[in-house]
């Protein structure tokens, strides 16, 4: 299946000129049809029946595996969860935290992300610091940035995958190895909402403790389902937060009743054809070539966009030195809010969403998305920069 095969199959691409996949992917007709088959085959062999038991178990056994596999972990360091805020904050609140800890977050995390970090801080006495990340424009500078700020009391760094406003990807591996000298080992968690499905993942989600993504936007999944990868020692040291009955290996134990490996993070009744859904989602994303090709072909299109806003007179990206190497392009215009901006390109059919901070517009351009509908919006922000 060729990219515009995988297009033509996605009804929500239809009418409209999309650059929302950083918010949500559309889902694939395939994948809903694979949720619909997986509720069908629930209720032929009856919800809780003696029956449907090993049809779930294998279900659930399909997706574990196929998302450990997407992170290159073994399935037991996989944990499913319902976004990537939960990935984050459920093995993140177990950790052994001493008062006076601190938490070093970069200054460019997502805002449920932070609060959670503000809360904990707030509940565990520890102290929250910052590193700067979003005005960085190489990874020696990140690194420069987290070194300056580490303390001996560090206990745990937060760091996206990629950034999602500026569309740039973080060192994470040397990150983490820089962590493994510090006499603390802190913990390294990465949000990867931006990353997971469009960048090649390669050995990252290994090197961190706590690797959260979802599956309903780059991987165009159906919302409501996504995974963390954790590290053998969160498995070890972290407490189960939110407990329910599948966090539990033993309901009649009396000794720790937690599952040893990812399942630890998991809590109770949740719906299970979403899974089919994401599976197949995956697949369609593979036919249509592999993570680096389809990297390649985002940064193509990623490219092709910013390259165009270049020329238009008024537009500023927020990288200046050269595209990102990303599907995420963010810019301003010189003379209206980006709100403005949004609200006049949804008046022509074209869906882009504006962010806080940096104040500015966000395209994304996925390997479904066309050089006719880039040219097109080029023009109408040209249009609408010169009527200015
Ligand atoms: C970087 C980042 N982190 C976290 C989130 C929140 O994702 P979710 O709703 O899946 O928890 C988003 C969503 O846009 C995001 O871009």
């Amino acid at each position: 299946m060729l990219p515009m095969d995988l297009r033509a199959v996605m009804p929500a691409l239809s009418g409209k000129l999309y650059f929302n996949y950083g918010g949500q992917g559309p889902l694939p007709t395939p994948s809903l049809e694979a949720m619909v088959a997986c509720w069908a085959e629930l209720q032929r062999l009856g919800p809780f029946s003696r029956d449907v038991w090993p049809y779930l178990e294998a279900e659930v056994g399909a997706l574990r595996q196929r998302l450990a596999g997407l992170c290159s972990v073994p399935p037991h360091r996989l944990a499913l969860t319902e976004n990537v805020t939960t990935g984050c904050v459920l093995p993140l609140w177990g950790l052994p935290f001493d008062q006076g800890d601190r938490l070093l977050l970069s200054d460019a995390e997502h805002p449920g992300v932070v609060a959670a970090c503000k809360e904990l801080a707030r509940r565990q006495h520890l102290e929250v610091d910052w590193f700067s990340a979003r005005d960085c424009r190489s990874d020696q500078a990140v690194l420069a940035g987290l070194e300056q700020q580490l303390q001996p009391r560090t206990r745990l760094v937060v760091l996206s995958h990629l950034l999602w406003n500026s569309g740039l990807p973080m060192p994470i591996t040397a990150v983490a190895q820089r962590l493994a000298q510090h006499p603390q080992h802190p913990f390294l968690l990465v949000d990867a909402a931006q990353s997971v499905g469009s960048l090649e993942l390669g050995d990252v989600p290994a090197a961190a403790d706590i690797f959260a993504f979802t599956g309903h936007k780059w991987c165009c999944g159906p919302e409501g389902l996504g995974g963390v990868a954790v590290s053998e020692r969160v498995l070890e040291l972290s407490q189960p937060t939110v407990i329910g009955w599948r966090s539990l290996s033993d309901e009649t134990s009396a000794g720790s009743p937690w599952h040893r490996d990812g399942r630890r993070f998991e809590i109770a009744t949740s719906c299970v054809p979403l899974g089919a859904g994401l599976r197949r989602s995956l697949d369609l994303l593979d036919e249509a070539g592999n993570a680096a090709q389809r990297e390649a072909r985002i940064q193509a299109l990623s490219r092709r966009l910013w390259q165009g806003l270049q020329q238009i007179k008024g537009m500023k990206t927020l990288l200046q030195e050269a595209p990102p190497p990303s599907g995420l392009v963010s810019f301003t215009a010189q003379k209206h809010q980006p709100e403005a901006v949004v609200n006049a390109l949804a008046d022509q059919g074209f869906q882009l969403r504006s962010l806080e901070d940096p104040h500015c517009v966000r395209a994304c351009t996925h390997i479904c998305t066309t050089e006719a509908e880039i040219d097109a919006l080029l023009g109408v922000l040209a249009n609408f920069s010169a009527a200015a």
